[in-house]
């Protein structure tokens, strides 16, 4: 089996694996990284989204080899030490979590596109696809223009 080495949350990781195995797979199988969660496994319901070289991506749906000598980034890694990402202080102002399921992916999501467009208009955020069974959706919206700045 292949061996793959690429960045994960800052660090130098390695791993084997098929090298058709998706990341999530390998990220929450075999690297112990459990935030990106497993919904659909078919790039649908974006409850795994994370970042590759800082560009959202579904991990269910990018193979392991098209990671290796790159970035990937989890909602492990957002926080700078202890001190939270602003999306993520957002979230917690906003109260944003009910069961918390989907809630890595949607911040995920959000910051990927608040480094896209960073003051975004509604038409904007409702670009964002992740799937929320809880409804959060008026709270992931106010966290996301809190987070932009502009309340
Ligand atoms: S598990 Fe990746 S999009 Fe649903
Ligand atoms: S908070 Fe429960 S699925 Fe979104």
């Amino acid at each position: 089996m292949p061996t793959y080495t690429f960045k994960l949350n800052g660090k130098a990781v390695t791993t084997t694996a098929p090298s058709d195995m998706p990341l999530l797979w390998v990220l929450r199988d075999k690297l112990g990284i459990t935030g990106p969660k497993y919904g659909c496994g078919v790039g649908v319901c974006r409850a795994c989204t994370s970042h590759l070289d800082g560009k959202e991506i579904q991990p269910c749906l990018v193979p392991v080899r098209d990671c290796a000598g790159r970035r990937v980034t989890t909602i492990e890694g957002l926080a700078a030490g202890a001190a939270l990402h602003p999306v993520q202080q957002a979230w917690l102002a906003c109260d944003v979590a009910q069961c918390g399921f989907c809630q890595p992916g949607q911040i995920m999501a959000a910051v990927a596109l608040l480094e896209r467009t960073p003051h975004p208009a509604d038409a904007d955020i409702d670009m964002i696809e992740n799937v929320c069974r809880c409804g959060t959706y008026h709270r992931v919206r106010e966290a996301i223009k809190q987070a932009a700045g502009r309340g």
